[in-house]
């Protein structure tokens, strides 16, 4: 047997333990462990049953992803596959119990529905999750699911990857016992008294499938929910159509197909990225110098200054964290809309049922409206999230040196503002930093956390552990103007908008880069975020552009006429009453005839060209924000892109995405375009470089960690 796996008796029943911390996962040297318990117990004539149970805090909670990326590159090392295995569990003459706590997810349930009965701890969960990976289950899911589940239950569970509480798994028959208290001694009592009764294989079941006339209308279904909210995906698609070939096709044929449709997903493109992102994720919270013992500030209590669209939204964060927040505005009207607008939102909140009224009542008992810095003292970090202007943002920090604490955070939300400017109004530089969150604060899972010159270590760890704090994904960026993402966001708008000159329609814009799989077009984005923000800024920097550089006009020329969007009833779009986006024909009138005023070609624009014009934009501009050391690695530009600005997963985020292409193909693209356009499309020197030496951005990481 292998250390990982080991095989003890209590009287007549044995018990098989996994034990492969932190999460039992089945990598190699598991299958092989229990294989061989299996083949000991079936040897022993002195045991009736066997319980199989993880040791430590869970089952197993899934394959070990690093095993796919092994397999992918041709360096896995073989060994016993699972469905193999899963096999020869089924086979075994005397039942086998699988009992399950902590989670059973992905080759986790696969392992579990190889057993002859399931039972689980109340608070347990199962789980196919494999879609999130790009993936579809690769050991039978797809096959014993439906057949215990049904096939609605078990094409949900598939497509959509979603979690199942223990309560509901019994419901659908996944599991067949919730034990309450001790598993192992329930699972042992279980497992004797179901010893004499036939083991049923439930490979062998066919009693839950269906008729193909009650699964059509459940796989259409599937179908439609899939194209609709998991857009652009394969592995959904591919789960769907593996689920239904367990309802038509004998369970080795339906094995078969399951195999194909995993393996074409996990070569593919998508899974690949997908697999990117969750190591990601992680990846962002590290920080070269800031070493994990870097001690940490507590927070305990907080202060937003600004009740506004942003500030309200970063009280509700700290709130639902559990965070005790002073909430301060300049005067009684704008606190008390401020305040209109948390109340109406958590109302929105208990109507979807994310929250319950309870729940709500005590967060709202956490944020204490406030006209004056009187009780800043006490506040361990401040939030400013006052009007976009550095003297306002001056004057804040100024009088935040002078109320708060020695030691205390003091952090702005500006999207676009110099944090060193704003810390150098305090005599405290060193406890300023940037924590820009994104629009709907409480909402949205981004939180870049700008580092300025001299901000201590202590304040950036802080940061960084206070977005898990509150549910977001830290990512840390210098400063630079916009930063990480507005920064590279500025070109994807301006070419957008500059494809519209040249003769794109704007719902062409659009369409090509939402068919790319961008939650929404730029254009409509704009229209949101309203465009006289972006317009404002323009004229605040215009005097920093180099003369004779292209500038888009159309924009601007919108917002002078009124238009701003989503807010005024026009933009690039007209609005009805409920703010549904309508084609306005006047737009493309005063577009052509702009362009005709300021001289430029019209001309018939593809999909193609729009999508490389723009995600290029965004390409180009990542590449000098990486090689000026803005962001720390290609990755944390990718995660910022997808939690922020709606850059579709399975495209991996813009880097990735530019590494997938080739940055050989990506480069020679854009010298078309800097021959074609001028100077706005000078490659980046990085690009070039990395391109001439056949290297991707993920290389440029590891050059920097070999010369650190
Ligand atoms: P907003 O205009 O909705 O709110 C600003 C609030 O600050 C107003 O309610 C105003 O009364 C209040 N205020 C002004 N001076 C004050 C003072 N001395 N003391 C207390 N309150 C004061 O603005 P919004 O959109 O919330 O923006 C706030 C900051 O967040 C800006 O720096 C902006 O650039 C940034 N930001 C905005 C995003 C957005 O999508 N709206 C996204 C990310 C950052």
């Amino acid at each position: 047997m292998s250390d990982l796996v080991q095989l003890t008796k209590d009287n007549d029943i044995a018990i098989i333990t996994i034990n492969n911390p932190p999460v039992n996962a089945v990598s190699p040297g598991v299958p092989e462990g229990i294989a061989a318990a299996i083949e000991q117990i079936a040897k022993d004539d002195s045991v009736k049953a066997a319980v199989l149970i993880g040791g430590g805090k869970t089952f197993v909670a899934g394959a070990d992803i690093k095993e796919f990326g092994k397999i992918t590159s041709g360096k896995s090392g073989g060994g016993l596959e699972l469905p193999s295995l899963l096999l020869k569990i089924e086979d075994s003459r005397k039942p086998i119990v699988m009992a399950i706590h902590g989670t059973a997810f992905g080759g986790g349930l696969e392992l579990a529905m190889s057993g002859h009965y399931r039972v689980a701890a109340p608070s347990a969960q199962v789980g196919q999750p494999e879609v999130k990976l790009g993936l579809i289950p690769g050991a039978a899911g797809t096959q014993r699911l439906p057949r215990l589940a049904g096939a609605a239950k078990g094409v949900e569970m598939c497509a959509e990857g979603n979690p199942v509480k223990a309560a509901d798994a019994l419901k659908f028959g996944i599991v067949d016992r919730l034990v309450d208290g001790d598993l192992l001694a329930g699972s042992v009592s279980f497992a004797r008294e179901i010893a004499k009764a036939p083991a049923h294989k439930t490979r062998e079941r066919t009693d839950k499938l269906g008729t193909a006339e009650q699964n059509l209308p459940v796989f259409t279904t599937a179908r439609e929910n899939a194209r609709k909210k998991q857009r652009g995906m394969m592995a959904p698609l591919a789960a769907i159509d593996a689920v239904e070939a367990a309802t038509r096709l004998p369970f080795d044929e339906g094995c078969k197909l399951e195999r194909k449709l995993f393996t074409d997903c996990l070569f593919s493109d998508q899974s690949k990225a997908l697999i990117h992102v969750f190591f990601g994720e992680r990846e962002v919270a590290k920080i070269p110098d800031i070493p994990k013992e870097t001690p940490i500030i507590p927070v305990n209590t907080a202060a937003v200054v600004g009740a506004g669209t942003m500030g309200g939204g970063i009280a509700m964060v700290l709130a639902n964290a559990g965070i005790p927040v002073l909430l301060k505005e300049a005067d009684q009207a704008a606190l008390d809309r401020g305040l209109a607008n948390i109340h109406k939102n958590y109302a929105t909140s208990v109507k979807r049922g994310r929250f319950t009224q309870q729940f709500v009542d005590e967060r709202l008992k956490l944020i204490q409206p406030t006209l004056s810095y009187e009780a800043f003292a006490n506040a361990d970090l401040v939030i400013e999230a006052v009007f976009e202007g550095m003297t306002l943002k001056r004057e804040v920090f100024a009088e935040l040196d002078r109320v708060c604490k020695s030691g205390a955070i003091l952090a702005s939300n500006t999207s676009t503002l110099n944090i060193d400017e704003i810390a150098a109004s305090t005599a405290r530089p060193q406890s300023v930093i940037g924590t820009h969150f994104f629009s709907p604060a409480n909402v949205m899972r981004l939180l870049e956390i700008v580092r300025g010159k001299v901000t201590s270590k202590e304040v950036i760890a802080t940061a960084m552990q206070l977005s898990k704090k509150i549910g977001k994904i830290g990512v840390l960026v210098g400063n630079c103007r916009g930063f990480v993402g507005n920064r590279m966001f500025h070109p994807y708008v301006r070419e957008s908008v500059f494809l519209v000159e040249e003769g794109a329609s704007v719902e062409a814009v659009d369409s090509a880069l939402y068919d790319f799989g961008m939650a929404m077009g730029p254009l409509a984005v704009g229209d949101l975020a309203g465009l006289d923000v972006g317009w404002r800024i323009r004229k605040e920097y215009r005097h920093l552009e180099k003369p004779g550089i292209r500038q888009a006009f159309a924009g601007d020329n919108l917002c002078e006429m009124g238009r701003y969007g989503q807010k005024t009833g026009a933009g690039w779009y007209k609005y009805d009453e409920s703010r549904r986006a309508i084609s306005d024909p006047e737009v493309a009138n005063l577009v052509r005839k702009w362009s005709a005023e300021a001289g430029v070609p019209q001309r018939q624009v593809s999909p193609e060209e729009i999508v490389d014009r723009c995600v290029y934009a965004l390409v180009n501009e990542g590449a000098r924000i990486l090689e000026e050391g803005f962001a720390l690695r290609a990755v944390d530009i990718d995660i910022i892109y997808l939690n922020g600005y709606g850059f579709p997963a399975h495209r991996g985020g813009p880097m990735w995405y530019a590494d997938t292409v080739g940055l050989k193909k990506v480069y020679d693209r854009i010298e078309e375009f800097h021959q074609a356009h001028g100077e706005l499309w000078e490659p980046a020197p990085l690009l070039k470089r990395l391109a001439a030496e056949g290297k991707k951005f993920a290389d440029f990481n590891k050059e920097q960690t070999a010369a650190a």
